[in-house]
């Protein structure tokens, strides 16, 4: 698993914009909510969810964002990547009711744990939070198997006008027969996590990751907890223990930076 495996790019989509999705072969079982290492030869090996689950074929979707993932979006179909995994644990797919909330990239997390919640017959519900309209992606695709879908657009352009904590708050007033799962922004979590912490609550955490198997502990949060293996889905019952979660994270060199 952790072994590095050169895989050639199948396909690439272009979600939005700033936004593609790389797709190669992975005979490996992989679970919504875990991770790759993606090593993208003489520039570097950055951490990438799975966003789409098929046989034999994965793929990550990624946003513009630095070097590294501006590299990967010049790559080409035909090119190749290095990959390490799965790593860490996924998301806690069950119950009767799920409201997944995605906020910017993090519905790229989300999308194949909704797959799942469908394929198990779970009744879900699914908030996309993001800037402005021309951010949304997965959309269509999520259509297909869920009948709401709400969005919100920080400068009102599409959806609710406002950030997904909030509308999440307008639409589920007097209900707390769901659990949440989320991913996106930590303060967006965290906030949800005030919210709805002593319901039934999953967030997928971000750390800076170098080894990915848990032995340079880059990736600590609380007491110890490595993102990359206990992680980086964590329940309520985690996060409360995790007291940096919502306040700091740490940089490259370990030095804390906050929220
Ligand atoms: C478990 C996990 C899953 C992720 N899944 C996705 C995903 O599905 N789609 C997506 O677009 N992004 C995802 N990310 C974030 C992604 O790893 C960063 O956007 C990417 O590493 C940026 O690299 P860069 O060189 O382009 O940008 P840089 O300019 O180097 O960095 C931009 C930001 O990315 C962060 N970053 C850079 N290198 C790493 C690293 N090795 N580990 C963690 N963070 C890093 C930096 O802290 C910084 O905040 C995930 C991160 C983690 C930890
Ligand atoms: S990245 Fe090394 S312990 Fe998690």
């Amino acid at each position: 698993m952790n072994s590095l495996k050169i895989k050639e790019i199948l396909d690439i989509q272009k979600e939005n914009n700033n936004i593609k999705s790389i797709f190669f072969e992975n005979k490996d079982k992989i679970n919504p909510g875990q991770f790759f290492m993606i090593w993208i030869p003489s520039i570097d090996e950055i951490p990438m969810s799975v966003s789409y689950i098929k046989k034999n074929v994965n793929a990550i979707t990624f946003r513009n964002v630095g070097y590294a993932t501006n590299k990967l979006f010049n790559f080409k179909i035909g090119d190749k990547i290095g990959i390490r995994g799965p790593f860490g644990k996924g998301f806690n797919i069950n119950g009767k009711r799920i409201i997944f909330i995605g906020g910017g990239t993090g519905i790229a997390t989300l999308a194949p744990a909704i797959e799942k919640a469908y394929e198990n017959n779970i009744k879900s519900e699914v908030i996309i939070g993001v800037k402005n309209k021309h951010e949304i992606f997965f959309e269509n695709r999520l259509k297909k198997i869920v009948k709401k879908i709400y969005i919100s657009t920080n400068d009102g352009s599409r959806g609710y006008h406002g950030n997904a904590s909030e509308l999440v708050k307008e639409i589920f007033t007097e209900e707390n027969d769901f659990s949440i799962i989320t991913c996106g922004p930590e303060m967006m979590m965290k906030k949800l996590y005030e919210l709805y912490g002593s319901q039934p609550f999953q967030a997928s955490l971000e750390r800076y990751m170098k080894c990915a198997v848990g032995i340079c502990g880059q990736c600590c949060v609380g007491n110890g907890l490595r993102v990359c293996l206990e992680g980086p889905v964590f329940d309520s019952k985690m996060l409360k223990e995790i007291n940096d979660f919502g306040k700091y994270k740490r940089n490259v060199s370990g030095n804390i930076e906050y929220f």
